[in-house]
């Protein structure tokens, strides 16, 4: 309530509105916070308190992580522990460094509790946040790094561009999130297509857990294909949903910046996300992570009751704030 009465407002006005900002300046003091031992430990006796699970073998404090792409380059790694994350995945790095797409490219739907995105894989790249990993040395909870394609690499050649990325984050990762359903990288979702799946995967080897993450976008013929391969190559697990490029489910008063070009996430997501992890953790032996419109305690138990193993969230963090994090915990006990 706080979170959503000062914190929010303040944020949401910050950089004349450009949600960009705002985000920048957050992701800044979580990680002065993450700096200060006592703050630290505050935060977590408030915050935490998850129970603790083991899935593809990996045992995680707490069931909630931190979603793709809000520390992509694992700048606040000390902090997201404390805010009762259970594990935190970064990313999506690439093997080159880029700058992603020109801003502004984040907007927020308020009215929809939505974001849509075009970031476009702005990173640091991934031997600068294995550099960054190594100097930091071990975390409290288990670190997912998630890895894509870079801009400059044609598609034909995406699979030695992760294997790059790959090779060089193998130390530091506790699972890969093979990221094949960004909508902002053009021609990284045809990586989800069969063929394409099927050499890709073929060509990642690393002791690793390898989890694959899809799109909300695909039909369930495209989904069977997708766990096929999975399965075929011993994938970990999967990782439902990412953004989606649909606009159904935003509010009226959102209908102009619901033509912003680039993936949308929050609330008008929740009910297809939901469905996908229904339909995976049905068809497949595979443990999911279950990811997309989860806002509240309950959107988390619904997900996990369909079968997910965990969950993540990212805009629910934006529009609810960190009291999300302690309510899944204290709810999925
Ligand atoms: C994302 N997401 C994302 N996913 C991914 O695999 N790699 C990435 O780099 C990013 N980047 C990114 C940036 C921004 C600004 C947003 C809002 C989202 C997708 C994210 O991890 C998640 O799958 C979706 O946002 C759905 O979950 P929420 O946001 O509805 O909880």
């Amino acid at each position: 309530m706080v979170y959503q009465r000062v914190l929010r407002r303040a944020l949401f006005r910050m950089g004349g509105g450009d949600a960009e900002v705002a985000h920048e300046r957050t992701l800044r003091v979580t990680t002065r916070l993450g700096a200060l031992p006592p703050v630290v430990a505050g935060l977590n006796r408030y915050f935490g308190g998850g129970t603790p699970r083991t899935v593809f073998g990996v045992r995680f404090p707490g069931p909630v992580g931190l979603a793709a792409g809000m520390d992509k380059d694992g700048r606040a790694l000390r902090a997201w522990p404390a805010f009762g994350f259970g594990f935190v995945e970064v990313g999506t790095v690439t093997r080159y460094a880029q700058p992603g797409n020109p801003r502004p490219r984040l907007h927020r739907l308020p009215a929809s509790e939505a974001v849509i995105n075009r970031m476009g894989f702005n990173n640091g790249g991934a031997a600068a946040l294995a550099a960054r990993l190594r100097a930091l040395g071990p975390l409290r909870v288990p670190l997912g790094v998630s890895i894509g394609k870079s801009k400059v690499t044609p598609v034909e050649e995406a699979v030695d561009d992760y294997r790059a990325s790959l090779d060089v984050l193998a130390p530091h990762a506790d699972y890969f999130a093979v990221n094949v359903s960004s909508p902002n990288t053009p021609g990284l979702r045809g990586l989800q297509d069969k063929a394409a799946l099927d050499e890709l995967l073929g060509a990642l080897e690393t002791t690793v857990p390898l989890l694959v993450k899809i799109a909300p976008d695909l039909s369930e013929h495209a989904m069977a294909d997708v766990l096929e391969v999975c399965a075929a190559h011993g994938i970990a697990g999967l990782i439902a949903t990412n953004t989606t490029l649909s606009r159904d489910g935003i509010a009226p008063q959102d209908a102009e910046r619901a033509t912003e070009t680039g993936g949308l996430s929050g609330r008008p997501l929740t009910a297809r996300a939901l469905q996908v992890v229904t339909f995976v953790a049905k068809e497949s032996n595979l443990p999911v992570i279950g990811v997309g419109g989860i806002h509240t305690a309950d959107d988390a138990l619904r997900m996990l009751d369909a079968g997910a193993s965990l969950v993540q969230v990212y805009t629910g963090l934006i529009y609810r704030g960190p009291g999300l994090v302690r309510a899944i915990n204290r709810a999925a006990r």
